[in-house]
């Protein structure tokens, strides 16, 4: 290939499919704490005070992030769920936050949140009304916005319930609208894709140019069945989804759930690796004030977050599956690539894997330096094309990996990831 060819491809291959929605926000994955898989609607504040949707919760949240290390690690935003709002609208027809658990009301809310350094971020639906039953704001978009903008909120999660699906798209994007009327760049959460796919295959190019992120598929539980569905769902629809992720605009696989119940901790560090492949939003939901030190550790750790939030902003994903294994790969800047290996065999123990069998390891010509991120930090030094590299990988863990080339003398362009030629026939077609 020649190099003006060649340079056409990495400029096709680096420019985003679409248009991403330009508010300015979401260059990088989203990072922060999102209330809903772990508290979910407890509005019992009299016998659980310290659980239930209230002020009290995102206050205490915000102290902890700061306190912690969570904000330093990049976790920024404090997400209030479903259920904080009254069931009634005020006489302006304005939403309004329960009075009872919310006393001080959201605006003074957003202020403690901002005077630690961190954003809010809040909830509201497309249609009649959430999904818990309180109002939604159909009929309401502009109103809303500027009630969120006036209480100065970051970012807003908008569902998609009691909505006629042919107007799921209308909803949305006269809710984007409403948020860029306000002059205040709002966060914009969507629920679009996953409200509309049993129906109709969703348009991503307005998608993308509508929300910053986009939840596909349905809520994770605390388990790892559920995990496993999210990550075959991703794998299944590759194809269509992941064209549309990069910066300004993200496919949500849903919340982490690590540091909960119901996975053991290889099972967590098979979803911090993957969701990490998958450039997904990181919105932990879990209770920071009593989380597990392993947990936390791995929430927090930083060769990770690199990989979730570099700036290349290319979304990973399947790209094997052999033997029970699964390996995805996300091109990372500087032609590195992050590899998640996965042991979906669930008996026995671990088992080794050849990721020098692999087609990028094509990279390593002539040769490559392998740095191991998950289970534990290891440098695994240069390698070369023909070098036997093994892992050892859990019954449902993950090991994650970065390679980096390294070119002697840059006689010929490095070679990008075969797959990456497939995405950038993808986009081609949408160009
Ligand atoms: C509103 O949209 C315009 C055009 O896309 C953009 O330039 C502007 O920054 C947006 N403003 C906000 C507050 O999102
Ligand atoms: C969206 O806005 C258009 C133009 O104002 C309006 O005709 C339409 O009814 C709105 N759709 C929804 C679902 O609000
Ligand atoms: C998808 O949305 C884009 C942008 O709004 C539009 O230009 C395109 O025609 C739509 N495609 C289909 C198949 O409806
Ligand atoms: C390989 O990567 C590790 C980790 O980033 C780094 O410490 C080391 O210096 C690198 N080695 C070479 C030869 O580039």
């Amino acid at each position: 290939m020649c190099r003006a060819a060649f340079l056409l491809a990495v400029l096709v291959l680096i420019r985003p499919v679409v248009e991403a929605l330009d508010n300015g926000l979401a260059l990088k994955p989203t990072m922060g704490w999102l209330h809903w898989e772990r508290f979910m609607c407890n509005l019992d504040c009299d016998t659980d005070p310290n659980n239930c949707i209230s002020e009290r919760l995102y206050m205490q949240m915000a102290d902890v992030m700061v306190k912690e290390g969570w904000k330093d690690a990049g976790y920024v935003y404090v997400c209030i769920d479903d259920c904080w709002p009254s069931h009634q609208r005020d006489a302006q027809g304005r939403l309004q936050a329960d009075p009872k658990r919310f006393p001080g009301g959201i605006k003074k809310l957003a202020d403690y949140v901002h005077s630690k350094g961190l954003k809010l971020g809040i909830y509201a639906d497309v249609g009649k009304n959430t999904c818990a039953g309180y109002p939604g704001s159909l009929g309401y978009y502009e109103t809303d916005a500027q009630t969120f903008a006036d209480w100065d909120v970051d970012l807003l999660k908008f569902d998609g319930c009691f909505m006629d699906w042919t107007l799921l798209g209308e909803g949305y994007v006269n809710m984007s609208k409403a948020l860029n009327k306000t002059g205040k760049s709002i966060l914009y959460s969507c629920e679009w894709p996953l409200y509309e796919w049993p129906f109709n295959q969703p348009n991503y190019t307005a998608i993308r140019e509508t929300c910053n992120h986009w939840r596909n598929f349905a809520d994770v539980y605390d388990s790892w069945s559920s995990i496993k569905s999210i990550l075959d769902w991703t794998a299944a629809h590759q194809d269509v989804i992941v064209p549309s992720a990069g910066p300004g605009g993200w496919n949500d696989p849903d919340m982490l759930v690590i540091g909960n119940f119901g996975l053991s901790h290889d099972q967590q560090e098979s979803q911090m690796a993957l969701w990490t492949i998958m450039a997904a939003p990181l919105l932990m939901s879990n209770d920071l004030r009593d989380i597990c030190p392993r947990s936390k550790e791995l929430l927090q750790n930083r060769h990770i977050i690199a990989i979730s939030q570099d700036p290349l902003g290319k979304q990973g994903y399947r790209t094997a599956k052999v033997d029970s294994f699964e390996v995805w790969e996300r091109l990372l800047s500087n032609n590195r690539m992050a590899v998640a290996v996965l042991n979906r065999q669930e008996i026995g123990g671990a088992r080794g894997f050849f990721i020098s069998v692999f087609p990028s390891w094509k990279m390593c010509d002539p040769q490559c330096n392998v740095t191991q991120i998950l289970p534990q930090y290891k440098e695994m030094g240069v390698q070369t094309l023909h070098n036997k590299v093994k892992v050892s990988v859990n019954p449902s863990g993950t090991t994650l990996l970065t390679i980096t080339p390294i070119r002697s003398g840059l006689k010929r362009p490095h070679k990008l990831h075969w797959q990456d030629t497939i995405i950038k026939h993808k986009h081609a077609t949408v160009l």
